[in-house]
């Protein structure tokens, strides 16, 4: 079935590619933002080593079972589904209804892309407005209220926010009617060594002011006291947004893969390079932060009140600011390009559209979603959902709903459906891989100890407990 798609397919065409197309994937705002807000809140090193152990135990087995349910299928998340859902009723034990719910675990995943990208681009377009705002030294302030005024400001603007969204969107377009190795391939092959640039120089600025030391104390000395229940199960949650699952993302992307593509090694190399951009982005903020004596707990405001604070206050802070702005719209565009892919993947194959076709209507129904949110942090904020604003609405709903329930799926179907035949094969690259073992580690992981760890992610985040 691969072999025959693959003619007709277009494929992440280097290893560097594929490597830096899946890294751009899984790095993100998320690195730069929730990583940094949430180890500040929650105790620093010690929610940083739980993190780390769930991307190790939760994320990466899923993230693996993706990548080659997509290069096994080569197609998109939702026909993923359909193709290796076994045909007949009966087949493994299924009747019809119970195969229809494996088809809607795609659907679902394609829709989670779509609803993520409809707020993310929101915060992305925060984050590129910043830049030419960071440059002109608009931001430039030590006083933090004032700095509160200059991002309130944006937030109220409803056809500044909405515009900036738009742009951001439109550019990330442009690449995506380009396909998966001239677009996606060819943009994040100089977008992740731009972004390891951009980390490496504001993290010398940040570690030779004085008192840096104490940021890296914070970072890194774990205080196992400050672990609890809801720690560890934050980390978790996190670990999935993070690493881009339960969304298509690695479906779609793996669908892109070589044949020989060593799918473990390749899930490896990104999970430790993403880790080592939240370490970075950590050793960024948090010496900078302490050294000026701010609050490392700012949670999200961190990015767009503290940041330009803390670095408004050392020298050379219009140039640091305007920097680290820069590099996080760098990190968002990795990510959005896949998020924007998902969606589009799927409306190409479903509906035999041209790429620049489907690309257009998809961008336009993205934005379409994109205005509750945006507009619900400024002249929308009274509006709510089940008492949420429609921005957190959209995160709710996919953090919290939508991404462990599709990897919950996706774990019970890669463990009791998908036949184990084929997983190995999968995996093993048709046996032309020494990894048997570990395929049938996985595949049993995928029965047992992954569902559960995502339910009670699942459970945790719908506040049942
Ligand atoms: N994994 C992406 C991020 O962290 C979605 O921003």
């Amino acid at each position: 079935m691969a072999a025959a798609a693959q003619g007709k397919r277009d494929l992440f065409a280097s290893r560097l590619g594929v490597l830096a197309a899946t890294l751009g994937s899984a790095v993100g705002l998320g690195n730069i933002w929730k990583v940094p807000a949430l180890t500040g809140q929650h105790g620093g090193a010690s929610f940083l080593l739980i993190y780390v152990l769930s991307t190790l135990v939760v994320a990466l087995p899923l993230m693996i079972v993706e990548m080659i349910m997509g290069r096994r299928t080569r197609a998109n998340a939702y026909k993923t589904f359909v193709m290796l859902t076994p045909p007949r009723p009966g087949l493994s034990g299924m009747s019809g209804a119970s195969a229809r719910i494996w088809r809607i675990t795609g659907g679902l995943s394609v829709l989670a892309a779509a609803l993520i990208l409809a707020f993310y681009s929101d915060v992305a377009g925060w984050v590129f407005a910043y830049v030419p705002k960071a440059v002109s030294g608009g931001v430039a302030t030590t006083d933090p209220q004032a700095a509160a005024r200059i991002f309130g400001d944006l937030l109220a603007n409803p056809w500044e926010s909405l515009l900036w969204q738009w742009l951001v969107l439109g550019c990330i377009a442009a690449v995506i009617m380009r396909g998966a190795s001239a677009g996606i391939e060819r943009v994040t092959r100089v977008l992740i060594p731009l972004l390891f640039l951009l980390l490496v120089a504001v993290c010398i600025r940040s570690l030779t002011l004085p008192n840096a030391q104490a940021g890296l104390r914070f970072l890194f000395m774990p205080d196992f006291a400050r672990i609890d229940g809801d720690v560890v199960l934050m980390a978790m949650g996190l670990s999935f947004f993070k690493m881009s699952i339960g969304f298509g993302c690695m479906i779609t992307y793996g669908s892109y893969f070589q044949a020989d593509t060593h799918v473990p090694a390749l899930a490896l190399r990104v999970m430790v390079c993403d880790l080592l951009v939240s370490l970075l982005a950590g050793v960024a903020v948090f010496p900078a932060v302490f050294s000026f004596g701010f609050e490392p707990t700012a949670g999200t405001s961190l990015l767009f009140l503290t940041i330009p604070a803390v670095f408004a206050s050392m020298p050379g802070g219009q140039f640091f600011t305007a920097l680290f702005f820069v590099l996080s719209a760098v990190a968002a565009t990795g990510a959005m390009l896949c998020l924007l892919e998902i969606p589009v993947a799927w409306l190409l194959e479903t509906c035999k559209l041209p790429r620049p076709r489907a690309t257009l209507l998809v961008t336009l129904g993205v934005a379409a979603l994109g205005v509750p949110p945006t507009l619900s942090t400024g002249i929308w904020s009274s509006w709510t959902v089940f008492g949420l604003s429609f921005f957190d609405a959209y995160d709710f709903a996919t953090s919290n709903l939508l991404l462990p329930v599709c990897g919950l799926l996706t774990s019970l179907f890669a463990g009791y459906v998908w036949p184990e035949r084929e997983f190995v094969a999968a995996l093993t690259n048709s046996g032309n891989l020494p990894l048997q073992g570990l395929a049938r580690l996985l595949r049993r992981a995928c029965r047992t100890l992954t569902p559960l760890l995502i339910v009670i992610i699942l459970l945790h985040g719908l506040k049942v407990f």
